[in-house]
C-alpha cells in the first residue's frame, strides 16, 4: 500500500496482504495464545504471546491506522477499554480533564464513577464553544481535552483544528471519539488531534456482530507507552472479533454513503412532520454545528435525533411500534435501530449535567431501502 492510495483501497487492502504461505486472500484467524520460539527469544514475526501481540489483530491496527492517516493504531476487547488504556496512561492520579456537555453514557460514568477514585478530575463543558473550552484552559492545568464529534446522542459539532489549537496552546491533549463519523467521514488527527478513540462495534464493524475498540495516535512514542498498558492490563482484541471487524471495514465506505443519504432522508423527513419539536441532524442547514460539520466531514453521518412534541411516554411508545428500527441500544450496523437514550444508552448520566430529554428519540439509521424506513416511522408517529 502506498500513501496515495484511496480509502476504499486502503480499507480492503492495508495490513491485509496474501498470506505468505498459502495465498490466502483474506488474513486468516489466528485462533492461538502462544507461538513456537526459534530457541530462547528466537521470536517469528516478533510473536511470543498473543495478549502482546497476534497477527490477526494486527492487520487490523495497521489497516485502522491507514484510516485515520496515523502512524499506529491499537485495537482493544471495547471501546471502554480502549478509552480506560488511553486514560490510565496519559493521566496520572491528581490530574484534571475537560469532558463534553454531550457524550456516550458509558464515557462520562468512567471518568465519573471510575476515574474520580483514582484522583483524576474534570470539568464539564459544551465542547462546541472554543471560548468556554479556552477559559478552562486558562483557569487551571489541564491534561486532556475529550471531546466527541457528532455527540451522542445529541448530534453536537465540535470544531477540532480550533480545539486542537486551544488544546495545544495550554499544553493539554486533545483526544477525539470519531465513532459517530468513522473515519470515512471525518479524520482528527489530520485536523490537530492527538488521539482517535473508535468504538469498532458501530461503523467500523458495521453489521452488529462484534464489540471492539480502537486507539490512533499521531505520536508513536505514545503510541508505545499505550501498548505497554495495553500488554500490561491485557483489554486486547481478540482475533475472530478482529476478523470480523476487518471483514467490516472492508465495505465501510459504501456503508457510509448509503448510511448518510438515508440518514438525510429521515431528517428530512421528520423535520416537516406535525409530531416532531426538532430534529437534530448536522446535515440539516438549521443545526448550529452544520457549517463546522460541512468543512471537517465528508457527509454527516447515519445517526438521526428528534424531540417529539407530546413529551417523554409518547416518545416511549413511538419506540415500541417501529417494524423495521429495531428497538436496541448501539448503533452503525446496517440494519436501523431506534432507541430512547434517556431510559437506554443514557441512563448512567441521569442527574448529570449529560442528562438528556426524555421526549428524545435516536435513530441509528441503516442501509435498508430508505422509502420503507420513511413509511415505518410515519406509522410509528401516527398519533404522536
Ligand atoms: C461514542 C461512543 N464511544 C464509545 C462507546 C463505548 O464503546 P463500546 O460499547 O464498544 O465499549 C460507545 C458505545 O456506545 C459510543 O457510542
Amino acid at each position: 500500500m502506498t500513501n496515495q492510495d484511496g480509502f476504499e483501497t486502503l480499507a480492503i487492502h492495508a495490513g491485509q496482504e496474501p498470506d505468505p504461505v498459502t495465498g490466502a486472500v483474506v488474513p486468516p484467524i489466528y485462533q492461538v495464545s502462544t507461538y513456537k520460539q526459534d530457541g530462547v527469544g528466537g521470536l517469528r514475526g516478533g510473536y511470543e504471546y498473543s495478549r502482546s501481540a497476534n497477527p490477526t489483530r494486527t492487520a487490523l491496527e495497521q489497516c485502522l491506522a491507514a484510516l485515520e492517516s496515523g502512524p499506529r493504531a491499537l485495537a482493544f476487547a471495547s471501546g471502554m477499554a480502549a478509552e480506560d488504556c488511553l486514560l490510565r496512561t496519559v493521566c496520572s492520579p491528581g490530574d484534571h480533564v475537560l469532558v463534553p456537555d454531550d457524550a456516550y453514557g458509558g464515557t462520562y460514568r468512567l471518568f465519573a464513577r471510575v476515574f474520580s477514585g483514582w484522583g483524576l478530575t474534570h470539568d464539564v463543558v459544551p465542547i462546541s464553544h472554543v471560548a468556554a473550552v479556552r477559559e478552562q484552559l486558562a483557569a487551571r492545568k489541564i491534561t486532556v481535552v475529550w471531546a466527541e464529534t457528532p455527540t451522542n446522542p445529541l448530534l453536537g459539532i465540535a470544531d477540532i483544528r480550533a480545539l486542537a489549537e486551544a488544546a495545544h496552546e495550554a499544553g493539554a491533549l486533545l483526544v477525539v471519539d470519531n465513532t459517530f463519523a468513522s473515519p470515512y467521514l471525518q479524520q482528527p488527527l489530520a485536523l490537530g488531534a492527538d488521539v482517535v478513540v473508535h468504538s469498532t462495534t458501530k461503523y467500523l464493524g458495521g453489521h452488529s456482530d462484534v464489540v471492539g475498540g480502537a486507539l490512533v495516535v499521531a505520536d508513536p512514542e505514545l503510541a508505545e507507552r499505550l501498548a505497554f498498558t495495553q500488554n500490561a492490563t491485557g483489554g486486547v482484541a481478540g482475533p475472530f472479533d478482529s476478523w470480523l471487524t476487518l471483514r467490516g471495514v472492508k465495505t465501510l465506505a459504501a456503508r457510509m454513503d448509503r448510511h448518510c443519504r438515508n440518514a438525510m432522508r429521515v431528517a428530512q423527513m421528520l423535520a416537516e412532520h406535525p409530531a416532531v419539536s426538532e430534529v437534530l441532524y448536522p446535515g440539516l442547514p438549521s443545526h448550529p454545528g452544520h457549517k463546522t460539520a460541512q468543512e471537517q466531514m465528508r457527509a454527516f453521518g447515519g445517526m438521526v435525533s428528534f424531540r417529539l412534541l407530546s413529551g417523554e411516554e409518547a416518545a416511549v411508545r413511538a419506540c415500541g411500534r417501529t417494524r423495521l428500527f429495531t428497538l436496541g441500544e448501539s448503533l452503525g450496523g446496517v440494519e436501523s435501530l431506534i432507541e430512547h437514550p434517556a431510559r437506554m444508552t443514557h441512563v448512567s448520566v441521569t442527574g448529570s449535567p449529560l442528562e438528556v430529554p426524555g421526549d428524545l428519540i435516536r435513530l441509528s439509521v441503516g442501509i435498508e431501502d430508505c422509502d420503507d424506513l420513511l413509511d415505518d416511522l410515519r406509522q410509528a408517529l401516527g398519533d404522536g
